[in-house]
C-alpha cells in the first residue's frame, strides 16, 4: 500500500480527483467503483467541479458502488442511490443506465442471493472495476465488510456491527431507523479492481489508520486485506495520519 499524507480535506479531495481523472483521460469507458459515507463528498464537489469546467467527461463511463443498505427503496432519503445522485450524479453526465447501485428491495433470501450473483457477473460483463474508491469504518470495514472470523469473497448481504450502526445513527432521526442489514461487495470482488483508492479524513480515523499499517492481514481489520493487492494508494489528511510514524 502506497501512503500520500496530504494536509488537510481540500488537498485529500484534490488527489484522488486526480487519481480518478488520471484514469479516466487513459479510458474513456473506464469503470468506477464508488463509494458513500461523509469521506467521498469533497472529492466528488472537485470532479463535479473539474466536470463543469470541461476537465472531465463521464459519458463513456460505468459505475458500481460498493453498498445500499437492505430494506431501503432507491427513492428512499437515506438510500445509497439517492445520496449518490444527490451528491455525484445528477451533477455529471454519466449516463444512467450505466449506472449500478446494489438494490436494497428483494422478495426472499434467494432473490437476494441470486441479485448478488447477477451483480458479480455483471461487473465482470462490464470488464471489471478500473479503479475503486474506498472509505474506511472506524472499525476497519471497507464496503460493509465488518471485522468477523470469517469474511466474505463475493456480494453478500450483511448484518451491520453495533460500531457501525451507531456511526451511522447520524443519518436518521433514530437508531432503531437505521438499517440492520446490507448488501455489500466482498473483499474478493474489491481486491478484484485494478486499482484501489482507500481515502481516510478526520481525527476518528487515526487510530484505525494507525492499525492498518501496523498490523498483519486480520479479518479483524478487514480493510487489511488491501495489503494483498498490487496497487493500493491510501490518501490520509494529517489528522487521520497524526498517529502514523
Ligand atoms: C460506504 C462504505 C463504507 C464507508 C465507511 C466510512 O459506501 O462502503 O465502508 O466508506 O463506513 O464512512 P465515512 O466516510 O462516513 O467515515
Amino acid at each position: 500500500m502506497q501512503l500520500y499524507m496530504v494536509e488537510d480535506a481540500e488537498n485529500l479531495a484534490k488527489k484522488a480527483a486526480d487519481v480518478i481523472q488520471e484514469i479516466i483521460k487513459e479510458k474513456p469507458s473506464a469503470v468506477l467503483g464508488l463509494a458513500t459515507g461523509s469521506t467521498p463528498i469533497a472529492t466528488y464537489q472537485e470532479l463535479i467541479r473539474r466536470f463543469q469546467a470541461g476537465e472531465i467527461d463521464f459519458s463513456q463511463v460505468t459505475t458500481f458502488n460498493l453498498d445500499e443498505y437492505f430494506g431501503l427503496e432507491p427513492k428512499h432519503p437515506q438510500s445509497y442511490h439517492t445520496f449518490m445522485h444527490n451528491h455525484l450524479f445528477n451533477y455529471i453526465n454519466v449516463a444512467e443506465e450505466n449506472i449500478h447501485i446494489p438494490l436494497g428491495v428483494h422478495k426472499d433470501l434467494g432473490d437476494v442471493e441470486g441479485y448478488c450473483k447477477t451483480f458479480e457477473h455483471f461487473i465482470s460483463y462490464c470488464g471489471g472495476i478500473d479503479l475503486q474508491l474506498l472509505g474506511i469504518g472506524n472499525n476497519g470495514h471497507i464496503g460493509f465488510n465488518e471485522p468477523a472470523e470469517q469474511l466474505q469473497a463475493k456480494t453478500h448481504l450483511v448484518r451491520l456491527s453495533e460500531k457501525t450502526l451507531e456511526a451511522n445513527a447520524r443519518f436518521f432521526s433514530k437508531k432503531e431507523e437505521v438499517p440492520q442489514y446490507a448488501i455489500t461487495m466482498g473483499i474478493q470482488t474489491i481486491l478484484s479492481a485494478k486499482k484501489i483508492v482507500l481515502l481516510a479524513q478526520g481525527v476518528e480515523k487515526a487510530e484505525i489508520i494507525q492499525k492498518l499499517f501496523q498490523t498483519g492481514i486480520t479479518t479483524d481489520i478487514p480493510a487489511s486485506f488491501l495489503k494483498l493487492h498490487p496497487d493500493v494508494i491510501v490518501i490520509v489528511d494529517q489528522a487521520a495520519g497524526s498517529l502514523l510514524n
